[in-house]
């Protein structure tokens, strides 16, 4: 079976209280709940793993290789600050798809840029926990013809 990573970066912990007005009210836990739903339907394994810390974050994509077939990622604040793990991201070969709850084009400047997204095999950005359903989706349609 295909396995799957995904990776929520710093403060999604805090999702639910977290800036309603930009996030919603969605908490991580429901969104690994409906990402492990829609897993389920389509034949995957899921692990997800948050972290606040940036090298945390490197050392798990680094050991990524072994065990996954592609990675879904919101770097979130990292996404517009860390070479490392955009470094990590590239050096690991394993498709990643970026995700963000928010429209990072529509917000302030410093979150146009993201660092991450030319390493990926693209980004979904806006659509609150469908993004992540979407991306699911994205990585699912990278993976299921693969071989490994
Ligand atoms: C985010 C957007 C980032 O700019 C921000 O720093 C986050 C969350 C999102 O999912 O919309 O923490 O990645």
């Amino acid at each position: 079976m295909k396995r799957i990573l995904v990776i929520h970066g710093p403060n999604l912990n805090l999702l639910g209280t977290r800036e309603p007005e930009v996030y919603g009210k969605v908490t991580l836990e429901e969104i690994n709940k409906q990402l492990s739903g829609l897993a389920g339907e389509l034949g995957v394994e899921l692990e997800a793993f948050q972290s606040s810390h940036e090298g945390d974050i490197v050392d798990k994509i680094g050991q990524a290789r072994k065990s996954f077939d592609a990675i879904l990622i919101n770097p979130a604040a990292y996404t517009h600050t860390s070479v490392a793990i955009r470094d990590a991201v590239a050096a690991c070969g394993l498709p990643a798809v970026e995700v963000h709850l928010s429209n990072i084009y529509g917000r302030e400047e410093f979150r146009h840029k993201s660092l991450i997204a030319p390493v990926c095999r693209g980004q979904i950005s806006g659509f609150g926990l469908e993004s992540y359903l979407l991306a699911l989706r994205a990585a699912f349609g990278i993976v299921k013809n693969e071989r490994k």
